[in-house]
């Protein structure tokens, strides 16, 4: 068995996987989204203080499978350093306790693994990676070599949700409660505009999205400002309800049709048989549905990772971890790297 730690952003989380057979023995998650939610964001220093104080906690109730354990994985990038940290810390002194080597797992690797938690690995795969820090393309090749098509030159898909709920006055995350907020509202009462409509970069950008929901937000505050001209007051409580749902349907459905039309391009030149989702923000349900009439218009079978394991999790570390155990891919002297990305990298 391989315990593995996840802890690069909000959520502290220990799994315990069999490497014969990748069945999940042991899984727990601590989520810290109430902490942070009074913020309407992550804030790096509560987080560091809550893995500290979550993980040993969280780790000894596992306690059980010590002995059956044959290495301890864990997240080394890419994340928030004070997060990682923890994670690392812990992972480090509970391989010196129970002499054990270490295996080092990429969290955006980890993400992609989450396809194969109940799926045999089929490749070669195209992936759409969507999180809360990155927006990727991915093309994994029949050897599992990863090449990065097209990612974000500025927010990632789940940071505009994040922000443009955050704008809207809504709680954090913001993809669910944009997404329920939605269903309330008219989808075309915001004409906003497709990003990089009309070019053939394989890129996404989100910025300008997000800019004219602020926008939005802003005019409809200032037809509301009292007629003394008197301070608009920060938070949204201004805009009213249904002006509210329908920006936010609006900007999921222009959000959800940007990822589609830039997929589209990379459609036409890829033969993709099997395209897979993954990251916390393939949660969403129009993005789902546009994904599914996307992969049935060029006969290519659409993969997801199980709801429960779509956000930052330690399940699929420990997947990722144990196809590492079976290469004996051990890692000597583990370190951190807050930034690194997905280049350059294999699966399997
Ligand atoms: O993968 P994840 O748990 O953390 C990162 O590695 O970033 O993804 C979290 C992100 C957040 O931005 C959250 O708002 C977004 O995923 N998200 C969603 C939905 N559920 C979570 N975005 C859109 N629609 C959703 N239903
Ligand atoms: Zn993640």
């Amino acid at each position: 068995m391989i315990l593995a730690i996840e802890s690069s952003c909000d959520d502290s989380s220990v799994a315990i996987m069999k490497a014969s057979d990748f069945s999940l023995v042991h899984y727990e998650k601590i989520s810290q989204e109430k902490e942070h939610a009074k913020y309407g964001g992550v804030v790096p220093e509560l987080a560091a203080r809550l893995h500290t104080a979550a993980l040993p906690a969280v780790i000894l109730r596992a306690k059980e499978h010590f002995k059956a354990l044959k290495a301890i994985a864990v997240t080394n990038e890419p994340g928030l350093s004070v997060s990682l940290l923890p994670g690392i810390v812990a992972a480090k002194a509970l391989a010196a306790a129970l002499n054990l080597p270490l295996i080092s797992v990429n969290h955006l690797v980890g993400h992609i693994y989450s396809l194969f938690l109940s799926e045999q690995i089929k490749l070669p795969l195209g992936v759409l990676l969507v999180s809360g820090g990155h927006t990727m393309i991915l093309d994994i090749s029949e050897t599992g070599v990863i090449s990065v098509l097209g990612a974000t030159s500025d927010d990632s898909f789940g940071e505009s949700f994040d922000k443009s709920a955050k704008m809207l006055g809504l709680g954090y995350p913001g993809g669910p409660q944009i997404q329920n907020l939605a269903l309330k509202g008219d989808d075309r009462a915001y004409d906003f505009s497709l990003p990089l409509k009309g070019t053939k970069r394989l890129e996404y950008s989100f910025s300008g999205l997000k800019n004219q929901v602020r926008l939005a937000c802003l005019e409809l505050e200032n037809s509301r400002i009292p007629s003394d001209n008197s301070k608009i007051p920060s938070e949204n409580s201004r805009i009213p309800s249904q002006q509210k749902a329908n920006i936010a349907a609006s900007f999921e459905r222009v959000a959800c049709l940007h990822i589609i039309d830039r997929l589209k391009l990379a459609f036409s030149s890829q033969k993709w048989a099997r395209f897979g989702v993954v990251g916390g923000a393939s949660a969403n349900l129009r993005l789902r549905g546009m994904l599914e009439s996307l992969c049935a218009s060029y006969d290519c079978e659409l993969l997801f990772a199980p709801l429960e394991y779509c956000s930052d999790n330690a399940a699929m570390i420990a997947r990722a971890a144990v196809s590492k155990y079976h290469n004996k891919d051990f890692c000597e002297n583990l370190e951190m790297h807050p930034r690194s990305s997905l280049e350059n990298l294999k699966i399997i």
